[in-house]
């Protein structure tokens, strides 16, 4: 059986303001659905045969993830309770060790809390495919087709062809934006979607190999649990002084045992606004308006506004972001330098 195990610590910062540290992105609903992006990827789960999800997310936010989750009405295996980020190849080592002590090393489905899919039975149809490979010692990765030369992702190469997925060749994380080009050029690589499965003790074994000091940071940090409620608390100073790294970094760059199964479900990670401008409904001049807009010979914009009157005359390709302390408005070309920028603010404050 597949154990999904959700990744809900990211802070989404490139969507400030609409995305705040005390309020971060995948509790949000950012498609105008009902769910939050967390509850969204549960639900998405519902036609899979699966344990109950195990969720893992800064203990800030644990009120906001249970509250959440309760309305769904759905078995959980726990959430786990970062004191603090360490990024994705430490929470997923938290999950993996948690897997082993309760049952019998069972598949790991490792999931962003903050996709969009618009085709749920292609990523189930994937899912399916990519748990023949997990089966037997893969660590597999969901591509995704590559169509722009986008510096924020993974990048998987294509090499034999091998049932429904592919060897991975090389995979490259984050390069720089001449290395993309190529990429896209070449026409042999795709997108990591950022969704992984393998085996909790198949993740284990690589993270020892390539990271042990990883390894033996969360391996202590599990040690000594302590359950209230649905939360599961871990060693604190052992979390605390694991390295932050992420899986693409710490293993997928590194593993020859690495398996790409084509996701092509109408997925986006919604990184930034220019994401969320191109999956929201626009009028006839490309724009998405939300609040009290007020427009007149507006182009290609996004504007939204929580409770302000906005007023936008002859501007073309802005996001404008109005919210009850901040205002936010830049070039849609701009949009990837929004993390940085929150995080000199941070600094700064
Ligand atoms: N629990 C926990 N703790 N979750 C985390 C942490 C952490 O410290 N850091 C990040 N996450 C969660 C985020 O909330 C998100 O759901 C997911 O893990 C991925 O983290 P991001 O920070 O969004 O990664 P990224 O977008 O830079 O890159 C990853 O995703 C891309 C696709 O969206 C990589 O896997 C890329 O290779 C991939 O292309
Ligand atoms: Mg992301």
């Amino acid at each position: 059986k597949i154990l999904p195990v959700i990744m809900a610590g990211g802070s989404g910062k490139r969507l400030w303001p609409l995305s705040r540290e005390n309020y971060p992105k995948q509790f949000l609903s950012l498609d105008n659905s009902q769910n939050s992006m967390l509850q969204q990827t549960i639900c998405r789960l519902n036609g899979i045969a699966h344990e109950p999800p195990l969720i893992i997310c800064n203990e800030e936010h644990r009120f906001i993830a249970a509250e959440q989750l309760r309305q769904l009405d759905k078995t959980l295996g726990g959430i786990f309770l970062e004191p603090e980020g360490r990024n994705t190849a430490p929470a997923i080592a938290l999950a993996a060790f948690q897997a082993i002590k309760n049952s019998q090393d069972p598949l790991l489905l490792i999931l962003a809390a903050d996709h969009v899919i618009g085709d749920i039975d292609a990523f189930q149809h994937s899912v399916q495919a990519g748990a023949e490979h997990a089966a037997v010692g893969k660590l597999v990765v969901f591509g995704v087709d590559a169509n722009t030369p986008e510096t924020g992702y993974g990048y998987i190469k294509r090499g034999v062809q091998c049932g429904s997925g592919y060897i991975v060749e090389q995979f490259v994380e984050k390069p720089s934006r001449e290395v993309a080009e190529q990429y896209l050029l070449s026409g042999e690589y795709c997108w990591n979607s950022g969704m992984f499965l393998f085996r909790a003790s198949r993740y284990l074994d690589a993270l020892n190999e390539y990271r042990p000091d990883i390894f033996s940071a969360c391996k202590k940090a599990t040690e000594v649990q302590k359950l209230d409620l649905d939360f599961i608390r871990i060693d604190k100073n052992a979390f605390m002084a694991c390295p932050d790294e992420s899986i693409d970094y710490a293993i997928m760059e590194h593993t020859p045992d690495a398996v790409m199964v084509p996701m092509n479900a109408k997925w986006n990670d919604v990184g930034g606004f220019e994401a969320l401008w191109k999956i929201s409904e626009k009028d006839n001049g490309g724009n998405v308006f939300s609040g009290d807009v007020y427009h007149v010979d507006c182009e290609n914009s996004f504007i939204h506004t929580d409770s302000k009157l906005v007023v936008a005359a002859g501007v073309k390709d802005l996001i404008i972001v109005s919210t009850k302390d901040s205002i936010l408005v830049t070039n849609k070309s701009c949009v990837q330098e929004i993390g940085s920028i929150v995080q000199a603010l941070k600094k700064n404050a």
